[in-house]
């Protein structure tokens, strides 16, 4: 038995969707545990493209099962639509392969209005797909759920219940034009019977799958550093990214996992507003967006890039307790003369070691940087560690001794097939 969690470590987009693509072969379960459609997973079989938003990164596989953890927010139109498009690119999908949690959030229509119209003035830069509202609303214990969305008459008793406290929020507060709940009662009650055969209380499907010894892979979504808790607050998602999450998300105890796996690209990007140490708002971070392809998955806005960071990195090895990394997109750093690294971060004489939790810190800040000597190979055909330039073997070496966490897997292109897989997990 082998139970692996995978987890973002910078600000989300570091490639967990292929390694957790990659690792699916090895498993019989892949479970995604928190977020929404606020997440963009990128698959890439042959020179087929595939995101996922909500379905779990190991749909593409035959014989396994997904499982929708009650740790997300679902937007129901977007489950059906992806599974509709997945089903017409040829890839099964049914309950007799994907499964839902009757106790997943559902996100509503006002939420994603709330969303937008909150952005405007907030400027976290959200993904406007009504995550933080429906969070909110989770946890205000007003929140609607899957096992609520496939009873019609309970679906409706709930929503009678908030609607109204909505519609004044959006009215009043908010000044925004009323909501209309005629209209998307019905389509929800529709949906609702369409997903019906997928719901189902999961956490008995995993206990049972544990005790015959399959194996799991737990998809996390976002990264440490949009951590409700622990990211650049209040520039974050609206749930908890950490390994730990996975337990809650899933619905499983932490005695079972055996793994974590931190997905790390060989430098950061960032969406949305936030600090960004590391950033680089000249022709290099352009290269970088350039060469990594760097716009996102889920809205399309281009990434923030910038040099690998080490400070951020630390705090994720250790929030999640990272066993194993992945490094990620390896190949986008070929022709670099120098590649820098931030060992730490400068204010004034002192030196930040850690993760400020003062947003006001990251204003007056500087990265310290170690620099590295680049390599000009492609290095995307290469299949063993041993065949690496040496300077990307030393630039391997070097992150794996400055976090003391060994590279499991080496991805150097967005294919399956373009990965180094140095330590067998499963
Ligand atoms: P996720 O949200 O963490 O799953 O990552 P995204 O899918 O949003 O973004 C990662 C992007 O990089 C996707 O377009 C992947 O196809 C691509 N990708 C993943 N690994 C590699 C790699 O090693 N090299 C290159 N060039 N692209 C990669
Ligand atoms: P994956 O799983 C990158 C960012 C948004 C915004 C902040 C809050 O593909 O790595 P939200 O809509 O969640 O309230 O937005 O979080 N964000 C992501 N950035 N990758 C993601 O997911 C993200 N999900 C949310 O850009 O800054
Ligand atoms: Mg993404």
């Amino acid at each position: 038995m082998a139970n692996i969690i995978i987890v973002g470590t910078q600000w989300g987009d570091e490639g967990k969707g292929k390694i957790v693509d990659l690792l699916t072969e090895d498993s019989d379960l892949i479970i995604r545990f928190q977020g929404g459609n606020n997440a963009g997973h990128t698959l890439m079989v042959g020179d087929k493209k595939v995101i996922l938003h909500l379905i779990p990164s190991g749909i593409l596989h035959p014989g396994k099962l997904c499982i929708i953890g009650s740790g997300l927010v679902i937007d129901p139109e977007i489950l059906i639509g992806e599974i509709d498009s997945l089903k017409h690119k040829g890839y099964k999908v049914s309950p007799e392969n994907v499964a839902i949690s009757e106790r997943a959030h559902i996100i509503m229509p006002y939420h994603k209005i709330i969303d937008h119209a909150r952005d405007s003035t907030q400027g976290i830069g959200t993904t406007g797909r009504g995550i933080g509202p429906a969070y909110e609303d989770k946890a205000r214990r007003i929140g609607i759920r899957m096992i609520d969305l496939i009873h019609e008459e309970i679906f409706r008793k709930k929503l009678d219940i908030v609607f109204e406290e909505k519609q004044e929020y959006v009215t009043k507060i908010l000044k925004l034009k009323p909501l209309e709940k005629e209209g998307f009662v019905e389509k929800f009650v529709k949906m609702g019977r369409k997903l019906k055969p997928y719901v189902t209380n999961t956490t008995v499907i995993i206990e049972s799958a544990i005790r015959d010894g399959k194996h799991l892979l737990l998809e996390g979504a976002q990264g440490t550093n949009l951590d409700l808790d622990y990211g650049t607050y209040p520039y974050v998602t609206s749930s908890n990214t950490v390994a730990g999450q996975s337990c809650v998300g899933a619905g499983i105890g932490p005695t079972k996992i055996t793994r974590v796996i931190g997905i790390c690209k060989a430098y950061t990007t960032r969406v949305g507003g936030g600090p960004f140490p590391t950033e680089l708002n000249n022709t290099t971070g352009e290269r970088l967006r350039a060469f990594g392809g760097e716009y996102g998955a889920t809205t399309g806005r281009p990434r923030r890039c910038g040099w690998l960071d080490l400070v951020a990195l630390r705090h994720s090895v250790r929030l999640s307790g990272i066993s194993h990394l992945a490094i990620t997109k390896l190949d986008v750093l070929m022709g670099f003369k120098k590649i820098k690294v931030a060992t730490a971060y400068k204010a004034g004489k002192t030196s930040i070691e850690h993760m400020p939790a003062d947003l006001d810190v990251f204003k007056k800040l500087t990265p310290v940087y170690d620099e590295l000597p680049g390599w000009e190979e492609d290095i995307s055909s290469l299949r063993r560690h041993e065949d690496l330039p040496r300077n990307c073997k030393a630039y391997i070496s070097y992150i794996e001794d400055k976090l003391q966490v060994k590279a499991a897997i080496i991805s150097v292109g967005p294919k399956r097939e373009e990965t180094i897989v140095r330590t067998k997990l499963f």
